[in-house]
């Protein structure tokens, strides 16, 4: 017989990143989001999930999957410039939908909504594809960092000014895959 060693993942070491949001919270939240989103989109043919990658990949991975409406996923990639860990502000698009989405009702997936300045440049530019509608959703917020008015639809939890990683965030393609948000120091 193989012997295999399954590492647990809910297995918490002494080097991870103290928590700021648990498993259990953080699925309690993605299963509330999901039955507001299913109900608010309950008479359309199809919802166009757009997935901002790379942070939102797990959000949109257990979001979409607790969705009881009919529904597409699409990716787009984009890159702040900057240095370190704060962004200039200026956003560049580096990897466009690949399915045509003129006429569908498009639902933005963001792990994160730090300054503002992704979300807003992606509801302008899916906009120019000529969608029904674009609306947002984000698993976190930090209301204090914000420098542009964005609107996030749907809000998972708003957090304070603290680098947080797991479910997706890094800090230096780190603890992308921590199963909670935890907080880290950066040091830079
Ligand atoms: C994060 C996050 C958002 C953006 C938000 O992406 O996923 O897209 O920052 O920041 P803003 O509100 O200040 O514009 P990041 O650049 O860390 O890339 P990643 O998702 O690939 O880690």
């Amino acid at each position: 017989m193989l012997a295999v060693a399954i590492c647990c993942e809910n297995e918490v070491t002494q080097n991870d990143p103290k928590a700021l949001i648990g498993e259990a919270a953080i699925d309690a939240r993605v299963l509330e989001l999901a039955g507001q989103i299913s109900k608010d989109y309950e008479n359309c043919d199809e919802l166009v999930l757009v997935g901002v990658l790379k942070g939102a990949f797990i959000f949109l991975a257990d979001l979409s999957r607790r969705l009881t409406i009919p529904r597409v996923i699409e990716f787009i990639a984009v890159s702040s410039y900057g240095s370190g860990s704060r962004s200039s502000g200026a956003v560049r698009l580096v990897m466009d939908v690949r399915g045509n989405i003129e006429g569908k009702h498009v639902l933005i997936v963001e792990d994160i909504v730090d300054t503002g300045h992704t979300l807003q440049y992606l509801i302008g530019m899916l906009e120019s594809h000529g969608p029904a509608s674009v609306k947002t959703c984000a698993l976190v917020r930090k209301a204090e960092r914000a420098e542009v008015e964005v609107n996030v639809d749907y809000l998972g939890f708003d957090i304070p000014d603290e680098w947080v990683v797991g479910y997706g965030l890094d800090y230096a393609e780190k603890n992308r895959t921590l199963p909670y948000i935890g907080i880290v120091t950066p040091s830079d």
